[in-house]
């Protein structure tokens, strides 16, 4: 274990709930558990941790206090119910939420007299504890360097600011890449499949290794998105645009293009927003507008 042992309750105990509590222990620390259905507690209870009869009780006997529950609803149910009794403590809240949602428990935490962090599991169950886990925080930056030794047991953690809304529009913005890809995918093998490819073997020999090396190109693009500076350094918009192909071989199989056709009318619209002859990246500028303020 690379920090001292610490106690760390753990309100919540569904699939994540769980694997949270498993890590903690697995790195040595002292763990209290509590959760609505009792019995949820046997696990964890079996291999070290000990069991609270409220979140209240739970809370008083950590310095750490990790929420995962279904919703924010249920958060700030927890956190009413435990009240004064979280005064001086950490409440790191993993349960998925908006970042309005997570400002408005950071500001009840706060007048309780507890710190908060919000949460942002990129992982799985299965993953936590191993070396792929992540997890996001946003929140007070001496609350996350107090607890980030304790933090790393169940995932990488990565402090974003903070403005407790940072971490679930950041969790939300990675989704949103993954969604991509996966319809990506979803095209991809129904083009493959409509010519009678497996779908399997081109996956693995193909798509994904092209995805990799393409994935190549975005810290490029990401650049140009900060700095405003279209000017493209290779493709340009208008030639990603200059014909259909994608969709025009997509119809002629019986593919649909539900999918796809947004993105080519997104790119289309960009020519004729003046960025023909810029970089493709030009298109996040139809999407929304720039700003400094904080998260929404
Ligand atoms: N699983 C994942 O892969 C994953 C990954 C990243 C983030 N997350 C997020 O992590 C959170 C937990 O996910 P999960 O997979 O552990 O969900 P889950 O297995 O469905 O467990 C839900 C947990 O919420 C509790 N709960 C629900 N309503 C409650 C209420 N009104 N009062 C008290 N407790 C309540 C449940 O208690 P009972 O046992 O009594 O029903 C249970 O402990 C969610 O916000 C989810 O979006 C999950």
């Amino acid at each position: 274990m690379s920090t001292a042992p610490a106690s760390v309750a753990v309100l919540g105990l569904g699939s994540l709930g769980t694997a949270l509590a498993d890590a903690f222990l697995a790195a040595g620390h002292r763990v209290t558990v509590w959760n609505r259905t009792a019995a949820k507690a046997d696990g964890p209870v079996a291999r070290g941790a000990a069991r609270a009869a409220s979140p209240g009780d739970a809370a008083e006997a950590a310095g750490l206090i990790v929420v995962c529950v279904l919703d924010y609803r249920a958060a700030t149910l927890l956190v009413e119910e435990a009240g004064p009794r979280l005064k001086g403590r950490t409440v790191v809240n993993v349960t998925n939420g908006s970042p309005g949602e997570a400002r408005v428990l950071a500001e009840r935490v706060a007048a309780l007299g507890a710190e908060y962090l919000d949460g942002g599991v990129m992982a799985v169950p299965a993953m936590i504890g191993g070396p792929e886990a992540l997890v996001l925080y946003s929140g007070p930056e001496e609350a996350f360097a107090r607890w980030s030794g304790v933090l790393e047991a169940p995932a990488r953690p990565v402090h974003l600011g903070t403005d407790p809304g940072l971490a679930p529009l950041a969790d939300l913005a990675l989704l949103s890449g993954m969604y991509g890809m996966f319809g990506g995918f979803f095209q991809a093998a129904a083009l493959v499949r409509s010519a009678g490819l497996p779908v399997a073997g081109f996956t693995e020999d193909l798509l994904l290794p092209w995805l990799r090396a393409i994935g190549g190109i975005l810290p490029g693009m990401a650049a140009k998105v900060d700095s405003g500076d279209y000017s493209a350094t290779g493709s340009t918009l208008a030639m990603q645009v200059s014909h259909d192909s994608i969709g025009d071989v997509s119809r002629a199989q019986g593919v649909s293009t539900e999918l796809f056709a947004p993105v080519f009318e997104l790119m289309r619209r960009g020519v004729a927003a003046g960025y023909g002859d810029g970089d493709m990246a030009a298109v996040v500028e139809l999407l929304g507008r720039r700003s400094a303020s904080r998260a929404g």
